[in-house]
């Protein structure tokens, strides 16, 4: 073999190779057999035999233009050829350009920028910046939430997946609310009688907290599955942080870039985050990019302070370049708007599945990001598997419908006891259609395990 040729693999030395030297993430790693993908285009991908899957989580949620977008993948090519590396303490054109383009689109107010290569690193930020700001420790998440997986974004993630780092990553001035989550309210209350009191539980805690320095929320919680808030809950919630003087973090890691059916999810609602977090489908998830976005108000308190953050990686040319072309070409196929129509396509067809499958308990989303929540009981709302088992790594009945679904030629995302349904934005009807039956069909495993 000539020297600098990449040795052919055969695919099942790919995947031996992947199982054996490198660890699979968030599972026990006997019996993982990734699927060896070669190719994937537009909203399909597609493994070594030559079959073809509908993307219907656009993989982790962040594959929001589809896959191989010719402009992204040129201008990848492009700031490979002009300049690949520059440190963080230089000015590039690429960072010039998106930054100005990053005022357009996020929600107003948000004018200066920290880039990193993930959603995790821009939270970890985010908090340092709000400690910072105001001096103060404590950051207020909720419990249904998922904030990234290094030590700080782990302790103010609410979900299963923190405990595995308890009792030494515990804490970290993080403390927990009740999420915002009308199906299985978390305090026993319903909407709309509630008066939105998993907000005012939230100033409550304010109140006897002292040194809140922030709030952090999905305000449209993501893998834990795709909670949406009333009207009134996040003007309710900003005001409860000005009326307190802490700051209000939107994690839009998942839930920005069109997903939602506006640029940003907050834009639902119209309030303003003092920072906003987020990543995936800022590039489509062709490089690893996250931002961080402050107020005027943060960042002037550090031009006298100092900025006691940064990485080798920040600002990477390589990641600012297709986030460019990531935002142009979301505006000229008008993405935004066709994730409201396309959505409501797909959850019209989602909300069917209920009259039909006595496991469906809820069906709720927005725009083109949807969760159907499955339970053994609609009457008592009970799920199929509980947290503890996802994290014994017992099988999962979710596991099973989204394995059932591969087969044929679907995939998409499950956790715990729901499955959450994200396509790229670029999906036609003909293909949300392929998408539903498959589920469909797969939901018949689900009902078996609906109590009679
Ligand atoms: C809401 C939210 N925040 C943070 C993260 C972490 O982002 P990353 O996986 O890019 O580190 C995720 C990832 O799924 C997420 O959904």
């Amino acid at each position: 073999m000539p020297q600098g040729t990449i040795q052919q693999l055969s695919s099942q030395e790919v995947v031996d190779a992947t199982r054996q030297l490198n660890f699979g993430t968030w599972r026990r790693q006997k019996n993982w057999t990734p699927l060896h993908v070669v190719d994937a285009e537009g909203c399909y991908f597609i493994d070594s035999s030559g079959k073809r899957y509908l993307d219907f989580s656009s993989q982790l949620m962040c594959v929001n233009l589809g896959h191989k977008n010719r402009a992204v993948i040129e201008a990848i090519v492009e700031q490979a050829r002009t300049l690949p590396y520059i440190a963080p303490g230089y000015a590039t054109t690429a960072r010039a350009e998106l930054s100005r383009l990053l005022l357009e689109v996020l929600p107003a107010g948000l004018v200066k920028f920290f880039f990193t290569t993930s959603g995790t690193e821009a939270n970890e930020a985010a908090m340092k910046i709000a400690r910072m700001f105001t001096g103060k420790t404590k950051i207020i998440a909720r419990y249904r939430s998922y904030h990234g997986s290094t030590s700080g974004s782990i302790a103010a993630t609410g979900d299963p997946r923190r405990w595995p780092l308890e009792p030494g990553g515990k804490g970290q001035g993080v403390i927990f609310a009740p999420e915002v989550n009308c199906y299985r309210c978390p305090i026993k209350h319903q909407y709309p009688g509630c008066n939105i009191a998993c907000a005012d539980y939230l100033e409550h805690m304010i109140e006897n907290e002292s040194d809140v320095a922030a709030v952090i929320v999905e305000p449209v919680v993501g893998t834990n599955g795709v909670l949406v808030p009333p009207p009134e809950y996040f003007p309710r919630l900003r005001q409860i942080c000005d009326r307190h003087n802490v700051l209000l973090i939107a994690d839009e890691v998942m839930s920005g870039w069109g997903r939602t059916g506006k640029w940003f999810a907050v834009d639902n609602w119209n309030i303003q985050p003092d920072i906003l977090v987020t990543a995936k489908g800022i590039t489509s998830a062709y490089v690893p990019l996250g931002l961080c976005a402050t107020t005027a108000r943060i960042a002037a308190y550090f031009d006298e302070h100092y900025f006691a953050h940064g990485h080798t990686y920040e600002a990477h040319p390589m990641t600012l370049a297709p986030a460019i072309a990531t935002i142009h070409e979301m505006q000229r196929l008008k993405l935004v708007e066709r994730a409201q129509t396309m959505g409501q396509y797909l959850g019209e067809k989602l909300k069917a599945l209920a009259k039909t499958h006595p496991s469906v308990g809820d069906v709720r989303g927005l725009g083109l990001f949807w969760a159907v929540d499955l339970v053994k009981n609609r009457q008592t709302k009970e799920p199929l598997n509980s947290k503890a088992e996802k994290i014994s790594g017992a099988p999962l009945v979710v596991d099973q419908i989204a394995a059932d679904m591969m087969k044929n030629g679907v995939a998409l995302q499950a956790w715990i006891s729901h499955l959450v349904i994200a396509p790229p934005l670029i999906i036609e009807k003909s293909e949300i259609d392929l998408g539903v039956a498959a589920l469909d069909n797969a939901l018949t495993i689900a009902d078996r395990h609906v109590e009679a």
